[in-house]
């Protein structure tokens, strides 16, 4: 059973355009009734239906958890993706019937820090901004570093400099404006949790400086926002269904698994959450796992796999399904 199993019916009620890049969609219930509760961090799935092509990809709630009339999501637009992020830019409008999963939350705060030090970059901000909503209503301590290429790929940073002024500091890129990490977790006081979203690159350097400055690790928190990679088209038998079934360039494993009608357990669709891994049967040729879930012993193993973000390549691959 997954997140993605029990469907709510929405329409999409504006779509606004933010930059060059973003979008933000924003759904009501189909029948006007409120939509389930959710925390700070949480993310939706959002089916696509795309001609033939089904996607479902997850998407960081950034509207306010008190307010359940309606969810907001941004969506960047990538045009080497998969084509999700594309679809949802062209093809979505004003009006248009959807279906989303309820909110999950992977990155939810800990409500017993003391203080709650947020990194955003790019669009990484987007489950901050729920965060910060619930984090003033709470009266929670917070700060917002924010970093971007500009002031104009950095979506929302004007509104939230003016809604929470000197709880959010600002970083461009283009004008030389550079976040000094270790300068940052160097000077917090103790109970502190660090929370991180934005970029690979980002998320490691946030987590290896907070490691290094002694840090425990139950105080970083992390979201990494993966999408399912594209890649060449390859075939799985499915063991216990008896079936082969054949994984288009397009499509991730986890859906071209779905749409054989096998159940697979999901909450992320990222690499990040456990709960789609999957034991392999037999492996002849290499998988490209790109999760950020086994340990490189279980990967070495061949006998694992996540098939939300993993691929294959070479001659036979069978899984336990
Ligand atoms: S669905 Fe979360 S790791 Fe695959």
């Amino acid at each position: 059973m997954s997140a993605s199993d029990n469907l709510i019916p929405v329409i999409v009620s504006k779509v606004v355009e933010v930059n060059s890049i973003i979008k933000r969609f924003e759904f009501k219930h189909i029948n006007g009734d409120a939509l389930p509760a959710f925390s700070g961090g949480a993310h939706i799935v959002v089916e696509m239906i795309d001609g033939a092509t089904k996607r479902k990809n997850a998407y960081s709630l950034m509207s306010s958890p008190f307010k359940l009339g309606q969810y907001a999501i941004s969506v960047r637009r990538e045009d080497d993706g998969r084509g999700g992020s594309k679809f949802m830019h062209e093809k979505v409008v004003p009006g248009m019937e959807m279906k989303i999963s309820a909110p999950v939350n992977l990155f939810a705060l800990d409500l017993r820090a003391k203080k709650h030090l947020m990194i955003a970059g790019g669009i990484g901000i987007t489950p901050f901004m729920a965060q910060m909503t619930q984090a003033t209503e709470l009266g929670l301590p917070f700060e917002l570093h924010y970093a971007a290429r500009s002031a104009s790929q950095a979506a929302y940073m004007g509104s939230l400099k003016a809604q929470f002024g000197d709880a959010v500091a600002c970083y461009c890129a283009d004008i030389g404006d550079r976040l000094n990490l270790e300068a940052l977790l160097s000077d917090q006081p103790l109970g502190t949790h660090v929370y991180v979203c934005g970029p690979k690159g980002m998320i490691e350097a946030v987590v290896q400086t907070a490691t290094n400055l002694g840090w425990p690790a139950a105080h970083i928190h992390f979201e990494h926002f993966l999408s399912p990679p594209m890649g060449k088209a390859f075939s799985v038998h499915l063991a216990k269904a008896g079936i082969d079934i054949d994984v288009g360039p397009e499509q991730s494993l986890l859906e071209a698994i779905e749409a054989s009608g096998t159940p697979v357990n999901c909450l992320c669709r990222a690499g990040a959450c456990g709960q789609c891994e999957t034991q392999i049967v037999a492996c002849d040729g290499d998988i490209t796992h790109n999760d950020h879930w086994l340990e490189d012993d279980q990967r070495a193993s061949k006998k694992f796999i996540m098939p939300c973000v993993s691929r294959f390549s070479g001659k036979r691959l069978e899984l336990d399904l």
